[in-house]
């Protein structure tokens, strides 16, 4: 992956649109961070998106083009050599100047077409100039570092094509799980160590853009590689759904089990169960408060409670399996963006009930949460809540939009009521090094002043810091009047 990105600026962060056109893809994007130059009216330009109707380009500082209508040659151009000419008319300027949009002015451009020559292009150029194309800079502890962590995992691997691949068409469902849970035993501890010290080495770094764009490279270039073998690691890194943390990632955690279709492919995907420990301990602390929801003094028949990006919603699966028996009510309201996500979810949560349980009601709002911020937004009819809960969600949050939300979230507390916001923090037995790192899982890792800037919105709140057991996650408790 070519730059850091935060997940609002990720395809498939927001559902919500209505109105499609030719889909448009940022040229770092298609290009895979070599993207070509434009030549255009004699000026060199920078091409910053590209679809099947044409481009924009990012004007010079201190040039202004002026419209022209007629049909003008295009090039595009990489390593000084033109590959690709066409003719396009300006449609425009964005207002600032700083961008000029142009159309192909044939129809049925096949913009992969123009990305293979970009391509072929490259390699010309590469093959001409004979230089390495290492360009970034990594301190020689950190890839001491990464390459134990490959003699880490290739030690493992070793051990497997010697003594279990071999038989390992032959294996019983059960001797397959047995082994899979020795592999966990194994490699709990010694995995851990490791992703540790990686936080240690990453830590530093985590201000730097330049240094830390460095590391992750390094890291994606020979550790995520070898690690993609895993399924929860291929998909966390590739995003099939265009974003991070999608329902089916957070579902391989809470489910737990070895997937894969070799022993050693088990082996990595173990790993990065071992890895995601943290999101199940975040999941079962959220659990554990709507278990104690019932003890406060102030009792109700029917509590309310909603949860903001609740993905699986596993808490509430569990809660409903484990603790809940019957007695009160509760009413869940589910909020996401992802109707996969709200219809497992719902569905999972009716079937850990009985018939009897008939007091609990699950619903899914299936929007996003920046509903809740507009002056007219829907919720503005949903009743005073006992419980409100975001996990994983505020973590892709800048701080401003973090407090705006977490006060509006507030506002629909009813008096006595409880916010909970669980954010991955910079924790060393964190999770940063193999989020950021090795899944370009791009998130805010909050320490303890910025969980509690969270809160600035909050009037008159009591708020507290609690951490879950893992210690990867701080959970910030706004407790509203009663
Ligand atoms: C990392 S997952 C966490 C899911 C769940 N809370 C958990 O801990 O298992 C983030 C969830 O937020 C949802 N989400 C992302 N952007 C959203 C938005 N703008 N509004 C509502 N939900 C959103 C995603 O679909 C996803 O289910």
């Amino acid at each position: 992956m070519s730059s850091i990105k935060h997940y609002q600026e990720l395809q498939g962060s927001d559902s919500s649109e209505v109105r499609v056109s030719a889909p448009v893809y940022a040229a770092e994007d298609l290009f895979k961070g070599a993207v070509p130059r434009a030549s255009f009216l004699n000026i060199d330009f920078t091409v910053s998106s590209i679809s099947s109707t044409g481009l924009t380009l990012s004007v010079p500082e201190g040039l202004c083009v002026t419209e022209i209508r007629t049909a003008q040659t295009l090039e595009l151009k990489q390593g000084g050599e033109t590959f690709f000419e066409c003719k396009v008319v300006i449609a425009g300027g964005t207002p600032d100047k700083t961008e000029l949009r142009v159309l192909f002015d044939e129809r049925g451009i096949d913009i992969n077409q123009i990305a293979r020559k970009n391509s072929m292009a490259l390699a010309r150029a590469k093959a001409k100039s004979k230089k390495p194309t290492i360009t970034y800079k990594v301190p020689m502890e950190y890839k001491v570092y990464c390459t134990e962590v490959l003699d880490y995992i290739a030690d493992q691997r070793q051990f497997i094509e010697s003594h279990i691949a071999p038989y390992e068409d032959g294996l019983s469902e059960v001797e397959t799980h047995e082994l899979c849970g020795q592999l966990e035993e194994s490699s709990k501890a010694g995995w851990s160590d490791i992703w540790f010290r990686g936080n240690d080495l990453v830590l530093p770094f985590i201000d730097d853009a330049k240094a830390k764009q460095d590391l992750k490279t390094f890291t994606e270039r020979l550790v995520t590689r070898e690690l993609v073998g895993g399924r929860n690691w291929h998909r966390s890194y590739f995003k099939p759904m265009g974003y991070p943390g999608d329902f089916q990632i957070m579902n391989y955690m809470y489910d737990h089990r070895p997937e894969g279709t070799s022993i050693y492919s088990r082996y990595l995907h173990i790993l990065g169960l071992i890895s995601g420990r943290p999101i199940v301990s975040r999941m079962e602390y959220i659990s554990e408060a709507l278990d104690r929801l019932n003890d406060q003094e102030d009792k109700s028949d029917l509590y309310h409670v909603m949860s903001i990006g609740s993905g699986p919603a596993r808490e509430v699966q569990r809660f409903l399996e484990t603790t809940y028996q019957s007695g009160e009510g509760y009413s869940f309201t589910l909020v996401d963006q992802e109707k996969q996500a709200l219809d497992y979810a719902i569905t999972t949560a009716y079937r850990s009930l009985t018939p009897s349980q008939s007091n609990v009601i699950v619903s899914g709002m299936h929007t996003s949460f920046t509903e809740m911020l507009r002056p007219m937004s829907t919720f503005r009819h949903i009743p005073q809540q006992h419980l409100i809960y975001s996990a994983g969600l505020l973590d892709y949050l800048n701080p401003a939009l973090s407090r705006r939300l977490c006060a509006k979230l507030y506002d629909y507390l009813r008096p006595g009521g409880t916010l909970l916001i669980g954010n991955v923090n910079d924790a060393a037995n964190g999770t940063y090094w193999p989020m950021e790192f090795i899944l370009d899982w791009t998130l805010y890792f909050r320490n303890r002043e910025q969980m509690l800037d969270m809160s600035a919105g909050c009037k008159g709140a009591d708020v507290e810091i609690d951490m879950d057991e893992s210690g990867a996650v701080y959970m910030l408790k706004v407790t509203k009047p009663a």
